[in-house]
């Protein structure tokens, strides 16, 4: 277990047996995330290359303009989850409705649903800056042979089996949780393989960054104002500074390493703020809480909510344990 060079392949085929359900199946479904991740990583790294970045002259169903990169990843993903007989639906940022896999196949024994953000932080595609992809895995609830159905997609976050994401900066990672702790792997682009170079990922309990686009203050919440200027306030215990990408994968993934909290509040424009609860929120607080972080809306825990559609947007406070808690207590005096 101590040897240094160990590649996500065999971290893949070692911990197998400490899945809940070890059957290799989800074995199988992580492997063929990697294989999209490596897919997509090509395509992104080629961005200023080839006529790939700028739109793709769509919008999504949130009205948002679809990059082509993000159309790419979607169906790259889509087309690597749908060949292996073990995802029976899959649920995409990028569309409309879930999608059902071999769903009136009587012998269709696929176990699993996913759902993908299949190219987060759009915005910074054009201009060279990290961006990512995130990605969450639950079991079906509804009989297996029978086509999925939206409950299979609406569980509570606390139910995943799965989730990770990748992030396509200045080396590309997957990091990933199976509920036994969160990994990281970065891929070695010579050979195309993933080795493990950060094992047991853990948020330091406190840290000093804060990410949120301040661009919003005037529409936050009188609580988030109040964290704000808390941070920015010069005592000697508040050693705070601000760092905020643009993409939630690279914010989470820098405070994890360095400790700090990610926050997109809801505000006087957005009541629910901008993330999406079942491919942003959820795969990332089921992340934050392996690595000994903490998610909350600003009062509840992010994997206790209960969903109730694809789609649903929430608040979202996340990272260090003791800044989480912060804010939160900024939040229930100024909610
Ligand atoms: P996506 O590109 O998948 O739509 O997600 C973008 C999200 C998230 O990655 C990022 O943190 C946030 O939107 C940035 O939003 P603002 O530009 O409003 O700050
Ligand atoms: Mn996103
Ligand atoms: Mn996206």
């Amino acid at each position: 277990m101590s040897r240094k060079n160990k590649t996500l392949g065999e971290y893949i085929i070692e911990n197998q047996a400490s899945f809940k359900y070890t059957s290799g199946e989800l074995s199988r479904l992580i492997n063929s995330i990697r294989l999209a991740a490596k897919v997509v990583n090509h395509e992104v790294n080629k961005a200023g290359l080839v006529d790939i970045i700028g739109t793709a002259g769509d919008t999504n169903i949130q009205g948002e303009d679809q990059q082509k990169l993000d159309v790419y990843a979607n169906e790259k993903f889509i087309q690597t989850l749908t060949n292996r007989n073990i995802v029976c639906g899959i649920a995409s940022e990028e569309e409309d409705d879930f999608i059902s896999i071999n769903s009136q196949d009587e012998n269709n024994q696929n176990k699993y649903v996913v759902l993908i953000d299949p190219l987060d932080g759009s915005s910074n595609i054009d201009v060279n800056v990290s961006v990512g992809t995130i990605f969450s895995i639950y079991r079906r609830i509804t009989p297996v042979g029978t086509p999925v159905r939206i409950e299979d997609f609406l569980q509570k976050g606390n139910e995943q089996v799965a989730a990770g994401y990748i992030v396509y900066g200045t080396s590309t990672m997957l990091v990933y949780t199976t509920g036994h702790g969160v990994n990281g792997f970065t891929l070695n682009p010579a050979i195309g393989t993933f080795y493990l170079s950060h094992p047991d990922m853990q948020f330091p309990k406190d840290g000093n960054i804060y990410s949120v686009n301040e661009g919003n203050y005037i529409h936050f919440p009188q609580g988030v104002k109040n964290y704000i200027k808390y941070c920015q306030m010069e005592e000697e215990d508040r050693p705070y500074t601000s760092r905020y990408i643009g993409s939630l994968v690279s914010d989470f993934h820098r405070n994890m390493i360095k400790g700090g909290i990610y926050m997109y509040p809801k505000s006087s424009k957005n009541s629910n703020g901008k993330l999406r609860l079942l491919y942003e929120c959820n795969p990332m607080a089921f992340l934050a809480e392996q690595a000994k972080g903490k998610a909350s809306d600003g009062f509840t825990r992010i994997l206790d909510l209960e969903p109730i559609e694809l789609h649903q947007r929430v608040p979202f406070f996340c990272g260090s344990k003791n800044m989480v808690e912060k804010a939160e207590e900024f939040m229930q005096k100024n909610p």
